[in-house]
């Protein structure tokens, strides 16, 4: 049986660890690339060395600029840019990340036309539609990973505040990747009980209000960098379940077109995930203040879309 492909571009902290845990999951070979010299194939080499212990056969390749080598890939996981360091919001990196996100992404759509785009690169909504545009790809495989890491982070803190197992756990966060993100607590539960029924509205907000700063908390922490476990695990997530078409329902950044009223911005929404990509956006109900929020999340994005628009000129 022909082994899936996964190319990863950007060989550093989020982009080596997905390529880790692709191959560590078995579920394809992967292509690092960066442009920097000898760190991808350093790295994929040093994965290579673990497999006999890790136990998997897949093949770990890395390469400089040699786009040739992502030819026919499934799926092209795109961490390619900088990340924020202390006192930076996302929206920072808008102008640098945004050019780097046009080259990959040219050479991406020349090469493996066919593929599934997952883009990880700050500011991700930002940069879905960078992508979207410059590969002219059809939407349903245009995708952003910040919904999974989102809710996660949310899972994790819930479990924490209740001491029970991340694995009872279901959280929503929707909208943009940014301090605007829109934690649903009704739609959050554990072992399928709501959480308004088990946590005070005023522990609620706590885990809310660390969920949206999540990011900012670990940068913090680094002070040289930022998050890359949680978020490789979410984007790896992501992929595994294209790969093994398991329809699963998770929250990612996808192109509305008129779904919750939103119209031509990618945002993060509830999406049943497939081999064929976007499979569906699932519309689930709001309340107004959901509602409210969530259409503020997006005007947030429809911002950097402008400034995009504006530095292309
Ligand atoms: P990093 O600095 O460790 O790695 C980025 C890599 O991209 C570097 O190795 C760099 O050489 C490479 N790169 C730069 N220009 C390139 C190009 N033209 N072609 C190929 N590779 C290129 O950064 P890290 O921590 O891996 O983060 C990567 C990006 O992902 C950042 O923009 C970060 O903000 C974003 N991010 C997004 C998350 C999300 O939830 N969507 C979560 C975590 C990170
Ligand atoms: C995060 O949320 C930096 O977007 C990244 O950790």
């Amino acid at each position: 049986m022909k082994r899936n492909k996964v190319t990863v571009v950007g060989a550093g902290n989020v982009g080596a660890t997905a390529a880790m845990r692709v191959a560590e999951k078995e579920l394809a070979d992967v292509v690092l690339l960066d442009v920097l010299e000898g760190v991808p194939a350093g790295k994929a080499l040093d994965l290579m060395e673990a497999a006999p212990v890790e136990k998997h056969d897949c093949k770990i390749l890395g390469c400089t600029n040699d786009y040739s080598q992502a030819k026919d890939s499934d799926i092209v996981i795109i961490t390619a840019g900088i990340p924020r360091k202390p006192g930076m919001s996302r929206d920072d990196l808008l102008s640098t990340n945004m050019g780097i996100m046009q080259k990959v992404v040219k050479e991406i759509a020349s090469v493996a036309p066919d593929s599934i785009l997952i883009i990880v690169s700050n500011p991700l909504d930002a940069m879905c539609h960078v992508a979207y545009d410059v590969s002219g790809f059809p939407k349903q495989r245009v995708l952003g990973m910040a919904g999974v890491l989102d809710s996660a982070r949310y899972r994790a803190f819930i479990a924490m505040e209740l001491d029970v197992s991340v694995e009872n756990v279901h959280a929503f966060v929707l909208g943009g990747h940014g301090d605007t993100m829109v934690p649903i607590s009704r739609y959050s539960t554990v072992a399928g009980i709501p959480i308004p029924e088990l946590i005070p509205p005023d522990r609620i907000k706590i885990l809310e209000d660390r969920t949206r700063t999540g990011g900012a908390e670990i940068v913090n922490l680094l002070k040289t960098g930022s998050a890359y476990y949680a978020p490789a695990s979410a984007a790896v997530e992501m992929a595994e379940t294209i790969l093994k078409d398991k329809k699963k329902i998770l929250p990612c950044a996808a192109l509305l077109q008129g779904e919750y009223g939103i119209h031509d911005l990618f945002i993060g929404v509830p999406v049943k995930l497939g081999s064929e990509g976007i499979e569906k956006v699932i519309e689930i109900r709001l309340n107004e203040e959901e509602k409210k929020a969530l259409h503020s999340s997006a005007n947030a994005v429809k911002g950097l879309v402008d400034d995009i628009k504006r530095l292309r000129g």
